[in-house]
């Protein structure tokens, strides 16, 4: 991290007293760490004690963007902007987005915003320069339900653990489930849909399949049959 700029900055805008000078207040410490070069997304300015500081910029350099995050708030305090400030200023940098957006709120980045007077007035509030911009965007839908791009897989595609995540199965369950595509993978039997998984589960539960059933480690017909009922 480096410096902040303390000695540019009039000391009403510190965060700290009108008149006091030049020691760093809260809002110089938070404005040092972001004082770092580099490429970097800007998010907006420092709020402090209900006011905008322009020359205090909020900023997340572009190589931490591959760490986790935690964007939180209250309702209506920025969350969902922030999410489409990064999303928008990762694509203008040339890094694909891929994005769960639940609610479709964030979705609003694929079309070019309306300027309007309190834009216009907040664009200068926080030294930013605003025009309306889309940015190329591509829907998916999970399962085909929906207006985008399908996204579909197959049962083995999807695998045993995301499976036993999605099904809410315990530990037993879980391993139970790996077992199962395991013998389907040594049967060379393809896992199209929960059709195709069911029908193993059942065959392997049946009289005709005891003995198949055996020869998979740990597996119980109660934990099979009751892992096929999900
Ligand atoms: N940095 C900002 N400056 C000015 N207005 C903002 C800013 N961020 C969000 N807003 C406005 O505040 C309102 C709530 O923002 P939103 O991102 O939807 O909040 P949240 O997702 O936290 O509920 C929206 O009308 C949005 O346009
Ligand atoms: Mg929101």
């Amino acid at each position: 991290m480096s410096e902040s700029t303390d000695s540019a900055v009039p000391a009403d805008q510190t965060g700290g007293q009108p008149g006091e000078v030049a020691e760093a207040g809260p809002a110089d410490r938070i404005a040092a760490g972001y004082a770092f070069t580099g490429p970097a997304l800007d998010l907006g300015a420092l709020l402090w004690d209900g006011r905008c500081l322009p020359d205090r910029q909020i900023r997340i350099p572009l190589a931490m963007l591959n760490r986790h995050g935690l964007v939180a708030g209250a309702t209506g305090t920025g969350k969902t902007k922030t999410l489409q400030l990064i999303a928008e200023q990762l694509s203008a940098g040339g890094v694909p987005v891929f994005l769960a957006d639940i609610k479709g709120d964030i979705s609003g980045i694929s079309a070019p915003g309306t300027a309007n007077d309190r834009i216009g007035e907040r664009a200068h509030d926080v030294a930013q320069s605003w025009e309306p911009t889309g940015y190329p965007c591509e829907f998916y839908s999970l399962g085909g339900i929906g207006p985008g791009i399908p996204v579909r897989s197959t049962v083995t595609g999807f695998g045993p653990v995301l499976l036993s995540k999605v099904l809410q199965l315990n530990q037993t369950q879980e391993q139970s489930l790996g077992l199962i595509f395991h013998y389907a993978d040594t049967k060379g039997l393809e896992l199209i849909d929960l059709k195709d998984l069911r029908a193993v589960v059942a065959f392997l539960v049946s009289d005709q399949g005891k003995s198949e059933l055996k020869g998979i480690g740990g597996l119980s017909t109660v934990t099979a049959g009751v892992t096929c009922g999900r």
